[in-house]
């Protein structure tokens, strides 16, 4: 008998149920080539779970995210909810508390430039040449944005703003392993981001993750400022394979990775869990620019439900059968808008159409 995943499926706004459908397709193609069911179970979550139930993570949301093995998550926001409070708004309102809620502690984004589009990047072709592919690996529940304690104290102008940046040694080592992990199954180099020149948590950073390296004897681990990530990134992104940050560098580093990309509609991410469970987005957000349209490019969305079926599901062959098949489909020159050139052999295409030769490559 087939065997069976249970799918919290959360399109969100904008552009997220446009992109959604087209990744659920491409699941419905895997179903029929590899043994295995997909028991999808729809969610609503952001401005529409606002409109609809009153709030941005509905109760009954969060009881379906539970029954399930994983959750397949499109974007949430919009002008329409601009007027909340911040609390209350799509983005915050639903997106942090599942962080908390399932213990999404290691933020995956791999920013992969593909060979057939490094016309579309800001960098210099020479730079580029045949793509690159860098993984970053990001502490997503500690540091400077959730430790105590934060906020605003006293009065006018005698107030004083207020973070904290703590880590704690298993809240590194747990982090630094998904990231060793990563790194075997990729190029096996390692760069851990830390400022240990000024900060005692990136002291006990590089102490612990070096600690943990001796359990990788596979993977050679490097060390470097995140100041000087930040340029080394622009200056020869190649010479990365998985970058391992905490949360505050991880959320820098990883926007100016995907910018290099020049295609933000590209890219996925992957949430992880303790375990096998796990959120699966893409990098950007809802693009209320050009939602409603059909047009928006649903590779990022796709290549998240492929990180779902490698890293929730153990589903490798099928996750390498849809990014393989997502290059090929690049590299026949098939483009949705936002990385269309006009350059010859490529063909603008729509959503749909997009996700129709996805599921005919696969
Ligand atoms: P955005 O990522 O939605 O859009 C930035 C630009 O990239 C736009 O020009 C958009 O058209 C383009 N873009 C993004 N994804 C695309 C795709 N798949 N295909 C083609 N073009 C694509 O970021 P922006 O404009 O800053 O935010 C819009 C809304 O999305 C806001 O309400 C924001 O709060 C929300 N947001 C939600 C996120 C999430 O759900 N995780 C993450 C980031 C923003
Ligand atoms: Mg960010």
């Amino acid at each position: 008998m087939a065997k069976t995943f249970k799918v919290a499926v959360l399109p969100g706004d904008g552009i997220g149920p446009e992109v959604m459908a087209e990744a659920l397709r491409v699941l419905d193609v895997v179903e029929q080539k590899f043994d295995v069911s997909f028991q999808r179970t729809f969610a609503n979550v952001g401005g529409i779970a606002i409109d609809k139930e009153g709030k941005a993570l509905p109760e009954t949301t969060i009881d379906i995210c539970k029954d399930s093995d994983a959750i397949l998550f499109g974007s949430v926001g919009g002008p329409k909810w601009e007027s909340l409070p911040p609390d209350e708004q799509p983005e915050r309102g639903a997106l942090l508390p599942l962080r908390k809620i399932f213990g999404l502690y290691a933020n995956l984004r791999p920013a992969i430039i593909f060979p057939a589009l490094t016309g579309a990047s800001s960098l210099k072709q020479e730079v580029i040449e045949g793509g690159f592919n860098v993984l970053v690996v990001r502490e997503l529940t500690g540091g400077i944005y959730f430790s105590q304690p934060k906020g605003i104290e006293g009065e006018g102008d005698e107030r004083v703003g207020v973070d904290t940046m703590r880590y704690t040694v298993p809240e590194i080592e747990r982090i630094a392993h998904v990231a060793f992990k990563a790194a075997q199954k990729r190029d096996r180099r390692l760069c851990s981001i830390d400022k240990a020149n000024v900060l005692s948590t990136s002291v006990l950073w590089r102490e612990v993750v070096e600690k943990v390296a001796r359990q990788y004897p596979d993977v050679a681990l490097s060390h470097m400022y995140v100041d000087n990530a930040a340029m080394q990134l622009v200056r020869w992104p190649k010479q990365f394979d998985v970058l391992l940050c905490e949360n505050m560098f991880g959320d820098i580093l990883s926007d100016e990775a995907a910018m290099l990309t020049g295609s933000l509609g590209m890219l996925p991410s992957a949430s992880l869990a303790e375990g096998s469970f796990g959120m699966y987005e893409p990098s950007g957000g809802s693009a209320p620019d050009i939602a409603g349209q059909g047009i928006a490019n649903p590779i990022a969305q796709i290549l998240s439900a492929s990180m779902m079926l490698r890293h929730s599901f153990a589903m490798v062959a099928a996750a390498d059968a849809i990014d393989t098949a997502v290059e090929r489909v690049l590299d026949q020159g098939l483009r949705t808008g936002d990385i269309f050139q006009n350059q010859p052999g490529e063909r603008k295409i729509n959503t749909r159409e997009m996700g129709d030769a996805i599921v005919a490559a696969i």
